[in-house]
């Protein structure tokens, strides 16, 4: 079913799960985070990453989307990634996303103000959730200093959240974008305060690669939403260059695609399955 974040996160908080935020660009990807989330009977964020935004077309993803979320028994948003610009979250609001991110972290407080404001305003009035973002989230190839330089400050995070009205707000509390150089450090202490005391949902990206048990304990202590994708696309690239290397380029394309799409399938339900372990 189509959603926006609201009844998700209402969901996510009645039930005591994180929502998987799940990075996809094309069908195959969308078919199988989208089945996951069926067969484990819980709400899913699937998102586009501003750059494949670009790349795959926000009407395409928005039709492919469509097709899946109305053929889940289970409410299913679609989100930007990574918005950059107002005017990429207004395409996207248009185009009928039913969230958007808008991340000004690297500019001062108030343009990031300013400008997620003139987000939400727009979204908001449409019924679209609007993500935002405090603190620097890394590239996982930093090292840990580098990592935790970006901490998100809880008193700026506790003032923008009510400065702008967002439905959700990414914070840097040790995880990273993409592949790890280090084995990541959380600070939970940050985390449980941030959950505790900023008055929206709070999110952590950069789910690839965190270990399980990290994973699991931002869950008990109650983070909203866990964005993840470096483990899809790696999944997605491995199943289809093993198909390629044991079949050879005369392999049927279908075969390719298939495997693909499973093993994202596989990786969705393993992930799913920690964001649900306290689930009420
Ligand atoms: P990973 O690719 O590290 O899982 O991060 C995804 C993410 O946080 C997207 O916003």
């Amino acid at each position: 079913m189509i959603s926006n974040y609201s009844d998700i996160l209402a969901f996510a908080k009645e039930h005591k799960v994180t929502i998987g935020a799940f990075n996809t660009f094309n069908m195959e990807m969308m078919q199988a985070v989208v089945s996951a989330a069926d067969k484990k009977q819980v709400p899913l964020i699937a998102q586009t990453y501003h750059a494949h935004a670009d790349y795959a077309g926000v009407d395409f993803m928005r039709a492919i989307y469509g097709v899946a979320a109305e053929h889940a028994s289970v409410n299913i948003a679609l989100g930007l990634d990574h918005g950059k610009s107002f005017a990429q979250a207004e395409t996207c609001v248009k185009a009928g996303y039913t969230g958007v991110m808008i991340d000004l972290a690297s500019e001062d407080y108030d343009r990031n103000v300013a400008e997620t404001k003139r987000v939400v305003e727009l979204a908001h009035g449409k019924g679209v959730s609007v993500e935002a973002e405090l603190g620097v989230i890394a590239d996982a190839d930093r090292s840990l200093e580098e990592i935790a330089a970006g901490y998100t400050d809880p008193e700026v995070a506790r003032r923008f959240a009510k400065d702008t009205g967002v439905d959700c707000l990414a914070v840097s509390v040790g995880t990273a974008h993409g592949t790890y150089a280090h084995t990541p450090k959380i600070n939970f202490d940050l985390l449980k305060e941030l959950i505790d005391t900023v008055c929206c949902p709070i999110v952590v990206h950069g789910g690839s690669g965190t270990p399980d048990e990290d994973v699991e304990e931002m869950v008990r202590l109650g983070i909203a939403k866990l964005n993840v994708g470096t483990d899809f696309f790696d999944a997605y690239k491995k199943a289809m260059f093993d198909v390629m290397t044991e079949k050879g380029l005369g392999c049927d394309v279908i075969e390719v695609m298939a495997a693909a799409r499973a093993a994202v399938e596989k990786v969705a339900l393993h992930k799913l399955d920690i964001l649900g372990r306290f689930r009420v």
